[in-house]
């Protein structure tokens, strides 16, 4: 989406607005020519950036002002106030920035300033000549795309095993599944952008091994690429149940873009799916199917969905979205075989199913790193650089295991934004930052038109807080143990996330 939709709504900040306006720490939108932008202030200054988010369109002016940052409330990206740098994943580009002057009381907003972004390594002096990613998902997308915003002059090849340039993930089990994302959504970068950036980006190239005393990936074909810094970003794969029937044509996994098409291209014919797994890709996948019109069965062995996560409350509240939706739940069941036209359920009966989902969890791809000897338990053991056992060897996304300091604990997660932002981190500390990995983990999850945010890591808790009403779809859901609040989950109360967010980092 554009962050300069053409918006001429409220006052016009290139003939001035009074400074007493707008009070410290907060923000207003107006606009300069067709442009909507941000006038934000702190202190005695004032900033003007493009008042929508570069992910999705958020509005910034819904967000939180944190130091001279503004975070969009959607998904909780960062954006520089001083240059509209998109300093933090979900978004990765800029959005404009205006300089801005205050005389006689007022406060314009004057040209568009050019936008440079911060550099923050300030010596290249470790500067590696060679980088090699493997992985063309989150992590490895954003590292690449973060290596070249340092001016990093080396190269960069990313090798990925899938037939598709990097995309947007996420959207593969929401609006792109069920027909209301246009094409171009869906690449996180148009094919241009490899060439111009000089990012060699090999699909269809599956690496068999590393080797990290050569320094070197072997690819499928026997050939090897030589790195001096190697970022493993493998990503998860789809866990398939050792059912019979899960070779059958109208059988499917959800993980890239090529998964996405073959289900919409069955849901063209199908009238009836079952979908396996009501945690997040099931529930979304089934919320997509039933846009598209067709019956849904979910099939799953917990008594709750999701409940695990989110805990019964808003367990219940999904259940109950989701049937009013149309959504029939066949819970603590399973499929003990998969027929033509039929399931067969564990308790005796049999479902008919033309199509059929299964949403069953991951797998983090850990093969490279276990033969390559790197320490591993279930998941790449990294530092708080993000460096794996193998100096050189850093990991990020889903397969990558880090000490998390807010939990205290080593932690994996499966977040698109976490993921990103670790690909950002790994790439500055593949140039010699030495910059921590510490931010919050954050998700989102979508389910029709209705958003459920997640800050912070809860395996367990001893109290749930529910702070105003879950059926009203208008709350904010504390995980707590022993008092402190682990993680919050959220729906519609987007500044208060933020806040939760940003009291966690503290
Ligand atoms: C349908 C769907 C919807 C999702 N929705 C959300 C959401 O709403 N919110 C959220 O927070 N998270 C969501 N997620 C999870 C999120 O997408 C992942 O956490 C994120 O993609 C992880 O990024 P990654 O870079 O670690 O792995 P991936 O994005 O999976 O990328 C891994 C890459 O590695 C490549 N690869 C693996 N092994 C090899 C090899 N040996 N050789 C070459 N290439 C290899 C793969 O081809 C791929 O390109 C969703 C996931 C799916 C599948
Ligand atoms: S719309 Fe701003 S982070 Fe997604």
């Amino acid at each position: 989406m554009s962050e300069s939709q053409a918006d001429t709504k409220g006052p016009d900040f290139a003939v001035g607005v009074p400074t007493d306006s707008i009070g410290d720490g907060k923000m207003q939108v107006g606009h300069v020519g067709d442009d909507a932008v941000l006038l934000a202030r702190r202190g005695d200054e004032f900033f003007a950036i493009g008042a929508h988010c570069t992910h999705y369109g958020g509005p910034l002016a819904d967000g939180l002002i944190v130091d001279d940052t503004v975070r969009c409330p959607w998904h909780h990206a960062c954006f520089s106030l001083r240059t509209g740098e998109a300093l933090k994943a979900p978004a990765l580009s800029p959005v404009s920035c205006w300089s801005t002057e205050v005389r006689d009381g007022k406060v314009f907003a004057r040209g568009k300033t050019e936008r440079k972004p911060t550099i923050r390594i300030a010596s290249a002096k470790e500067s590696p000549s060679r980088i090699v990613i493997i992985g063309g998902g989150a992590a490895g997308f954003a590292a690449a795309e973060m290596l070249r915003r340092q001016d990093y002059q080396g190269s960069i090849v990313m090798l990925s095993d899938d037939d598709a340039s990097p995309v947007d993930r996420p959207n593969l089990s929401k609006d792109y599944l069920a027909g209301t994302a246009p094409e171009d959504w869906i690449p996180l970068r148009g094919d241009d952008f490899y060439g111009e950036q000089h990012i060699e980006l090999r699909i269809k190239t599956a690496v068999n091994a590393i080797d990290p005393s050569a320094r070197e990936a072997v690819l499928g074909d026997g050939s090897k690429v030589a790195y001096d810094r190697l970022l493993l970003a493998t990503g998860a794969e789809p866990i398939r149940l050792p059912l019979p029937g899960m070779d059958l044509p109208h059988v499917f996994t959800l993980r890239t873009l090529r998964d996405c098409r073959a289900i919409i291209a069955r849901s063209a014919t199908a009238k009836r799916a079952v979908v396996m797994g009501a945690s997040f890709i099931g529930l979304e996948v089934a919320a997509s199917l039933r846009e598209r019109g067709i019956e849904v069965h979910v099939i799953a062995p917990e008594k709750r969905p999701m409940e695990r996560i989110l805990g019964s409350q808003l367990g219940d509240f999904v259940r109950s979205l989701h049937e009013e939706h149309g959504v029939i739940f066949h819970l603590e069941e399973t499929v003990t075989a998969i027929g033509a036209k039929q399931v067969t359920l564990k308790s005796g009966g049999t479902l008919d199913a033309d199509l059929v989902v299964a949403g069953v969890g991951v797998r983090p791809r850990l093969a490279l790193a276990e033969k390559a000897g790197l320490s591993t338990d279930r998941g790449v053991m990294v530092n708080e650089y993000l460096e794996t056992s193998a100096p050189g060897i850093f990991a990020a996304g889903d397969i990558a295991k880090w000490p998390d300091p807010h939990s205290g604990a080593s932690i994996r997660v499966e977040h698109w934004v976490v993921a990103e932002r670790q690909g950002q981190s790994a790439a500055l500390n593949m140039l010699g930052a030495r910059k921590k990995f510490d931010d919050v983990p954050f998700f989102w999850s979508q389910h029709y038109d209705l958003p459920i945010n997640y800050v912070g890591h809860a395996e367990s808790w001893d109290e749930i807080a529910i702070e105003g009403d879950v059926g009203k779809r208008d709350c904010l859901v504390r995980y707590k143990s022993k008092g402190r609040v682990l993680a919050v989950a959220s729906i519609y109360r987007d500044v208060e996330s933020l806040t939760e967010e940003m009291k966690m980092e503290q």
